[in-house]
């Protein structure tokens, strides 16, 4: 707040006699003071009090010139002089008092909230995705238990996808998987290897153990990708790898983790299976079904009639694949699953058909929890 009348210390008037001078500050001052007390803010005051009572201010001329007038008139000169100091000062300071309320003032100007007012609902709130609540519900069951969280490549050398988990080139299970293959890589190190969309997130295993030393306790959530479409299977979908590797871990580990995370997630006794199954990176391995919450075991199209659904394959880990990652499988022994998390998410909520959630339907999507 520059003002141009602002008095400065070049614009002094020459001092005729020091009354006369006086009453000339006092004018000014009373001019200036009207002009900054309108508007008080700490600027404007302080700009006032200096070019008044600074160093060069117009009183310090008015003291100093008091070394000119001659000594017998200076006692009365004095007086003069100083009783113009202090009504200056006076009102200087009660302008300084009034800064403060103006900041006050300032902050209170902000404009305010009526929060009578009703609610504009017209932006529509955003909800979790099914599948992003149920992974995350899971993430925190895992955590629970004492698991790490691990991520890896959606698109990935056939190495860690297939040949490092005892899949070698030619095996049939290669084609149970229905592989999406895309370009080989080219360049450096890599130069013609095979790469593929990831058909299933036991590619983090590979990953997570060539990077760490045991013990591991890992869960990897993560998309997978299959040409495969019907209602209970979608070309994307999501997976959670889960894995421990440490010494003496046995069957009897991995039931009890699966069966305590599925009691946490579904917040009762849930009908469980193991199937003894096939998967070529464990040793035993099985498959894992849930009772069907859509017709509670009755049998319906969801689960085919058999009152069952599959939600995941599990076994102990493969001295092979500890082979391919550099680990002792005579000293150390783990267990792994992958589970849906799509399949889990229907089971939760009840879905009769695992499109629904790919299709992005805002009125199917938005019944869902805001949180997990
Ligand atoms: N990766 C297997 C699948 O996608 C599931 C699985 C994971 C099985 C870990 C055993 C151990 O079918």
């Amino acid at each position: 707040m520059n003002h141009p009348e602002t008095p400065t210390g070049s614009q002094k008037p020459a001092p005729l006699n020091m009354s006369e001078a006086a009453e000339a500050v006092r004018t000014q001052f009373a001019a200036d003071h009207a002009r900054v007390a309108a508007n008080p803010s700490p600027k404007a005051v302080e700009e006032l009090r200096l070019a008044f009572l600074g160093r060069k201010g117009r009183v310090q001329d008015l003291i100093e010139g008091l070394r000119n007038v001659a000594k017998e008139q200076r006692p009365e000169a004095g007086k003069i002089v100083n009783s113009v100091r202090q009504d200056v000062d006076g009102a200087v300071t009660a302008l300084q008092e009034r800064a403060k309320a103006w900041i006050l003032n300032e902050r209170l100007n902000i404009p305010q909230v009526d929060v009578s007012l009703p609610v504009d609902d017209s932006t529509p709130a955003g909800a979790l995705h099914p599948v992003s609540l149920m992974r995350r519900v899971l993430i925190r069951e895992f955590r629970r238990l004492g698991f790490t969280i691990y991520d890896g490549p959606e698109i990935d050398f056939d190495f860690y996808n297939f040949s490092a988990l005892n899949i070698p080139e030619s095996h049939p299970a290669r084609d149970m998987q229905d592989t999406f293959y895309v370009a080989p890589a080219t360049g450096g190190a890599f130069d013609g290897q095979k790469m593929l969309l990831r058909t299933q997130t036991s590619n983090i295993q590979i990953h997570a153990m060539l990077a760490e030393k045991p013990p591991l306790r890992v869960i990897a959530p993560g998309r997978v990708f299959r040409c495969d479409s019907d209602i209970t299977h979608t070309p994307m979908f999501h997976q959670i790898e889960g894995f421990v590797v440490d010494k003496g871990v046995t069957f009897a580990n991995l039931k009890a983790t699966i069966d305590t995370f599925l009691k946490a997630i579904y917040g009762r006794e849930l009908k469980t299976r193991f199937r003894p199954s096939f998967f070529p990176f464990v040793e035993p391995g099985a498959e894992f079904d849930v009772q069907c919450t859509i017709c509670s075991g009755a049998g319906c199209r969801v689960c085919k009639n058999t009152g069952w659904l599959e939600v995941g394959g599990c076994g102990m880990i493969h001295p092979k694949v500890f082979e391919a990652v550099g680990y002792d499988s005579e000293e150390y022994s783990g267990f792994a699953f992958g589970f849906g998390i799509d399949r889990m998410a229907m089971l939760k909520y009840a879905l009769p058909d695992l499109r629904q959630l790919f299709e992005g339907d805002h009125d199917f999507l938005g019944q869902f929890p805001v949180h997990a």
